[in-house]
């Protein structure tokens, strides 16, 4: 039965229930962090594992992965339900995010949490610009373990999230749409309209 494309967001969602993740990252004496489902294992080889991770091009973050070309990410635990707020629900641009939580420093430089259920180091081999996103596709350089601790889900997330937390999740969500919506137009205008150098 045909759906409008709302719905099927909605429905989509709730049917693949992500879990969520941490992706740090750091260049220079800057660091930040976000909170992502768009992240996905890209290998099969045990000894060369990847990843791929899709970040906003207008997130603090991107200017960090961009500009190191590594990052890392963390699985969160139901017990770190306190990062969503944390890493998600504002920017690193005005607030030090990792303010009084336990980090140490990877070998890329990107900052680890100890917190985590578990954590990988990555180094990036490629990008595509979707013009919302870039989606990197990133080599393992290291990984760890921290806690045992059930992965926090979307679903699990959102019935948790105070009613507050919840309307600036939705403030910001319509925010990004409305950014993401002009950067993918803008980009489909480019892709059919390329210029041709003579
Ligand atoms: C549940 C949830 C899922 C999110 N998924 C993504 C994602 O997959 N990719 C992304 O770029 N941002 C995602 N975000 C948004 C960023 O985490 C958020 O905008 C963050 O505050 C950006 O921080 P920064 O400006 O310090 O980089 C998500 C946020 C939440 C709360």
């Amino acid at each position: 039965m045909p759906m409008n494309l709302t719905e099927f967001e909605d429905l989509l969602e709730s049917v693949l229930d992500p879990v969520l993740w941490v992706v740090t990252a750091r260049f220079g004496d800057e660091q930040s962090g976000l909170i992502a489902t768009f992240v996905q294992k890209a290998s099969l080889v045990p000894a060369l594992p990847r990843m791929v991770a899709a970040i906003a091009r207008h997130h603090y973050t991107w200017s960090l992965i961009e500009n190191s070309q590594s990052f890392a990410l963390h699985l969160v635990g139901e017990t770190q339900f306190e990062w969503i707020d944390r890493f998600g629900l504002h920017t690193g641009r005005t607030s030090d995010k990792f303010a009084s939580l336990p980090t140490t420093r990877g070998t890329t430089g990107s900052p680890l949490l100890e917190d985590a259920i578990l954590w990988m180091e990555c180094r990036v081999e490629a990008s595509l610009d979707t013009g919302d996103r870039s989606i990197y596709l990133a080599e393992v350089v290291s990984v760890g373990t921290g806690p045992d601790d059930r992965p926090l889900r979307l679903k699990r997330m959102l019935e948790l999230l105070p009613e507050h937390q919840r309307s600036e999740l939705e403030r910001l969500t319509a925010k990004d749409i409305t950014l993401d919506t002009a950067a993918i137009e803008t980009w489909r205008a480019g892709k059919r309209n390329p210029v041709r150098s003579k």
